[in-house]
Parts: C-alpha cells; structure tokens; sequence
C-alpha cells in the first residue's frame, strides 16, 4: 500500500516554542542546551491534515473567546472509544481537563484525605509521585518485576500494600510508562479484584492506549465489569495518539455520579473547566477523520522499534531494549555497561549529548536503564542512537559482563 504521510520528514521544531526542543527547557533539565531531545512524550510529525485544516479554519474565524464542548464533541469522542475498545461511554460520564496529570491531581483531591496514601507501580511515569506528594498524600509503591523479556505486576507484594487502610487510591499505568507493558485482561481482572475488596479507587491512565503495536489489544480497565467502572476514573485523550499535547485537552471518564461530582467540585474549585477553542477542532477531526493517519503513523514506528533492536544488537550488543507493546517510547537497559544510573545518565547527557528521560526518574527499578522516545523521523533515531553508541564505546570499551537480558553468544 502507498503511504499517504511522510513520518520521514525533518521538521525544525526550535522556533515553535516547542519544550522537547527548547533551548531553556533542555539547560533547566539537563544543564546543557546541545542535546539531541529524545526526552519528552510527544512526537516530531506534522498531525493529520484533517487537524491541521480544522484549526486553521478556526484561526480564520479570529475570534478566541471562552469556548464550551459542543455535543459533537462527545459524539467523537464516545465513538472512538466504542470503535477502538468496544465499551459503550455515556456523554455524561465524560469532564474534561486540561491534561491527565491536571487530572490526577484534581482526582486526588476529590478522592483522598489528609494523611491518605496512594499506591503506584514503579518504575513509572515520575509526574504520578510528584502529583501524590504536591498534594500531601503519601506514595506507597508496589515495584514490577523485570522478568528479563518485560515486565510484571507483584500481586502479593500489591495485595499487601493495598490492605493498609490508608491507601485509597491506586494509580494505573496502562499502557505502562516507561516499560511499554500493556496489561493483559486477566493482569487487570486481578488488580482490580485487589482494589474493589480492599476499597481502593483506580485512577486508571490510559492516555497510550490507541498506541498499540499489531498483535496485541487495549483492555479499557471500566469495560471489564461495572463494579470497575463504577470503582474507576478512567483518563483518556487524543493528546498522545494524535500529537496534540500542547492542545491541553483530556476526556476523564467517571461512570460513579458520586465520584464524578467530587471531581466536578474540585474542579470549580480551581477553576479549571474551560477548554481552549483549538482543541474542540483538533479533537473532533482527530477522532472523526484521523484513523488513518494512525494507522499509518503506527507501521512507521513498527519500523523505528525494528531500527533500535537491530541497530542494539548491531552497534551495542550488550544493551536491549524491551519490545514495546505499546507507546513510542522505549525501555533501554545499558546495566552491562554502566548499573550506575546516575553515572549512566551523566555520560549520556554529557558526553553523548543526547536528552532521554533517565531511568532514574522513575524511581524504583528504574537505575541503569534510559527511556527513549522515538517518535522522530528515523534520521534524527539514527543520529541519537550513533551518539550513544560512539560514547558509550570511548567511555566502557569493552563491556565488563553480559546483560541476562541479551546473554553475549557462547565462545
Ligand atoms: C502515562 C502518562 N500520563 C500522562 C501524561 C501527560 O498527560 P498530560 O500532558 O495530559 O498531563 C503522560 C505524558 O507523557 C504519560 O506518559
């Protein structure tokens, strides 16, 4: 089949304001502004031209005033969702937000009391830890285990956390950020098994989840049963899916009216319910004319995770890279090089000049792996990975042991 898009386009993103890219953004991280970014998640392709068209006509109008959803927004929205992952949303249960985190944080204070304590999944996407302690709750986390191919949940170790009668809240990663996990229906069943008997409410972030590479499904945590529905905030948006995060503009999905209406009180509150006009258009052509270009843009990055696997195995045998199941962003693990992970870091940073989310910031189980976004043109993959490659050679030569993840062959 012709391709339609061209996902290998450079597109100079260093004079858009753009954050991955920005010159400030990259000194207030890493301390230095020469990096190639393959850090924050959004990705370096042009939209969909149907998004484009909708917001330039809306440009055209050149009036920018508060705006509200209008029905064809939920219209979209809720058939996306039944199209995608054949669960049946109702346009009430839908609030919007500006982002999932603003989300989560309006959650948490919906949900949560002094002195409450809120599970995680660590490693896992770091704005989750600060969220829980900016808002004075207490973080307990239940680590994955790297079973050496990918990652799994610790159902005991999680059943006793739970049982504390001051965790309240379990925060969802699924798809999985940074370990590209997508929970399977029965790794969901369980967990959310362990929630409802211990009455701890799901914060389940789906943002990934139209991200998912061939062979393998999105199970929506509420589609499961009621009682997760009606134990859930479910946060979804086209922000990743359709490279609109700088939109600001997120579906949180609460079938509970009673849960529902405490975020909505916290939401007025804050006063957080306005959504900017751009995004009404964007969402709508995203969600009504953009599955193509997703489905397009889906076979480059199969591509791109091709490109990493051999070019690991090719250049740095002894580092591996978890297959992604979802999500463009990927697990590297350079422990046989380098299990230091602040060590790791700083020569990446430093010497290879490369911006990747280090491992980390992820917390537990995070330390000798890097996390690398390449949703990029392959041109700008392949610069990045050359990079590393060349450092962590002048830097380690040879690498002192092999990784049980990717055994050097046999003499
Ligand atoms: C798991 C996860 N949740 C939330 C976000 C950010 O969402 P937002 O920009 O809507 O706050 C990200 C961005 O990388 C993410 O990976």
């Amino acid at each position: 089949m012709m391709n339609q898009y061209n996902f290998d386009l450079v597109i100079d993103r260093t004079k858009s304001d753009c954050a991955k890219w920005s010159a400030d953004s990259l000194n207030s991280y890493f301390g230095k502004e020469d990096l190639l970014p393959l850090w924050v998640a959004d990705m370096d392709f042009e939209v969909a031209p149907a998004i484009k068209r909708a917001v330039v006509q809306r440009a055209e109008h050149g009036i920018y005033g508060y705006s509200t959803r209008p029905h064809a927004y939920y219209e979209a929205a809720i058939n996306w969702i039944r199209r995608r992952f054949g669960y049946r949303v109702e346009e009430e249960w839908i609030v919007y937000s500006p982002g999932v985190v603003p989300a989560i944080c309006n959650l948490l204070q919906a949900l949560c009391r002094k002195g409450d304590k809120v599970l995680i999944q660590e490693p896992v996407y770091y704005p989750f830890k600060a969220a829980i302690e900016s808002n004075g709750f207490e973080v307990v986390v239940s680590e994955l285990k790297n079973n050496g191919q990918f990652y799994e949940m610790d159902f005991e170790d999680f059943a006793e956390k739970a049982r504390d009668p001051r965790v309240g809240v379990f925060i969802l990663c699924n798809p999985h950020n940074p370990v590209s996990r997508l929970w399977t229906r029965g790794e969901l069943e369980r967990i959310g098994s362990i929630c409802l008997e211990n009455n701890v409410v799901v914060i389940s972030d789906e943002i990934h989840s139209d991200l998912i590479y061939p062979g393998w499904q999105h199970t929506m945590f509420a589609s499961i049963s009621d009682a997760f529905a009606m134990n859930s905030a479910t946060c979804m948006s086209p922000s990743k899916t359709f490279n609109l995060a700088g939109m600001q503009a997120s579906n949180i999905i609460i079938p509970n009216g009673r849960i529902r209406d405490k975020y909505l009180a916290v939401q007025l509150q804050n006063n957080t319910e306005l959504q900017n006009p751009f995004s009404i258009v964007a969402s709508i052509a995203a969600y009504n004319e953009g599955e193509a270009w997703l489905e397009e843009l889906l076979n480059y990055l199969v591509g791109n995770i091709a490109y990493i696997h051999q070019y690991l195995s090719d250049n740095l045998p002894l580092a591996h890279m978890i297959d992604p199941q979802a999500t463009y962003l990927g697990w590297i693990d350079f422990r046989a090089y380098e299990a230091d992970g602040k060590a790791l870091e700083n020569v990446i940073y430093h010497k290879a000049k490369v911006a990747m989310d280090g491992g980390t910031w992820f917390g537990r189980g995070g330390s000798g792996f890097m996390r690398i976004n390449f949703a990029c043109p392959r041109e700008t993959l392949k610069m990045g990975l050359d990079r590393i490659a060349k450092t962590i050679h002048e830097t380690y030569g040879s690498p002192p042991q092999s990784n049980p993840c990717n055994p050097a062959p046999a003499e």
